[in-house]
């Protein structure tokens, strides 16, 4: 729309401004605000811009690659990875508490991502994709479950620590807004138009214990999911859908043997505002397709189940 070119424009001309000649780092996730935030920035700075991706081998099948590409090939970005799968595998190696996972992965991807960032030398500025849903949540109520929510993806106490200046160029807008404004600076769909992903990844999908042999069978289920919700031409209209790997096993047979196998519970909610949230009223045929495909598809995995809980009283995540 024209209203968003402008905003384009004005905003890459006052980044610009902002910016000087100085270096900005932006962190890079994967995610719609993080990808708008760099695209904007490159458009108006180019070369001063470094992302930094780290990943914590926690991502969705194909997520790397998909940065990367964009990034890296589409955009001539200067993009650091971080690799640091087996750092964050040690450090959840035994937790199966959903908080202490989380605060683990906090902890590491702050600690990675600032080991990273002090080696960009003349780096001034740090970018952020904070909308304004978040600017209103943060301040509204700071002990609330979106602050909780919010702690560690929000990478509180990085600017002040490290001695960076913030640039915040999405605050005013609305997340939709930001999809517009990513199409507008030509990045793809699949990135424009991805669900929301949690900032601890696919270890608060993983119940319990996260070990890679379970991160690699739920990956390969959920990329069948999505995958197959995207044929079925409903990924725009279920607002997140995902795989679950449950810490249960259960009886299966499997031709003539008897399989002890694990569960796979599909997730899939359609919500405005991620407060409260219905589960999805999928076609039989494509949860028939879903289960069919992961079971014969995704090794040690025997029985797919779909999950019926609205939010409240269940929570759209497990842990
Ligand atoms: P729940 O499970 O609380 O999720 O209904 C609401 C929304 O928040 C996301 N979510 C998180 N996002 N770090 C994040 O960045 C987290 O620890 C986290 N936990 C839940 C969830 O995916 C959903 O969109």
């Amino acid at each position: 729309s024209w209203q968003l070119s402008d905003f384009a424009e004005a905003t890459i001309a006052r980044v610009r401004e902002q910016v000087g000649d100085r270096r900005v780092i932006c962190g890079l996730s994967g995610g719609v605000d993080s990808s708008v935030v760099a695209a904007l920035l490159y458009k108006a700075i180019g070369p001063q811009l470094t992302c930094i991706l780290v990943d914590n081998g926690l991502l969705r099948k194909n997520e790397q690659d998909i940065v990367i590409n964009e990034f890296s090939n589409h955009f001539k970005t200067d993009l650091h990875v971080v690799e640091a799968e087996d750092r964050f595998l040690a450090s959840l190696a035994g937790i199966d508490e959903p908080q202490e996972k989380r605060r683990r992965i906090g902890h590491d991807f702050i600690e990675c991502f600032k080991a990273e960032a002090e080696k960009i030398e003349d780096a001034h500025f740090l970018a952020q994709g904070t909308l304004y849903p978040d600017v209103i949540e943060s301040g509204a109520d700071p002990d609330g479950p979106a602050a909780t929510i919010k702690l560690h993806h929000n990478v509180g106490g990085l600017p002040e620590e490290l001695g960076f200046e913030l640039i915040e160029p999405l605050r005013d807008l609305f997340k939709d807004e930001v999809r517009r404004l990513g199409l507008e600076l030509g990045l793809p769909e699949i990135l424009v138009w991805r669900h929301p992903f949690p900032g601890p990844g696919l270890a608060v999908r993983c119940l319990g214990e996260v070990t890679k042999e379970k991160l690699d069978v739920l990956r390969e289920a959920d990329s069948i999911v999505v995958a197959e919700i995207e044929a079925a031409g409903l990924y725009r209209e279920t607002s997140q859908s995902f795989a679950v790997l449950l810490p249960v096993q259960s009886v299966g047979v499997m031709g003539d043997a008897r399989t002890y196998d694990n569960a796979i519970a599909v997730r899939s909610v359609n919500t405005d505002d991620f407060m409260t949230a219905d589960w999805s009223r999928l076609p039989y045929d494509l949860l028939a397709k879903i289960s069919t495909r992961i079971i014969n598809e995704v090794k040690g995995v025997n029985r797919v189940c779909y999950d019926i809980s609205s939010k409240p009283p269940a929570t759209i995540e497990w842990e």
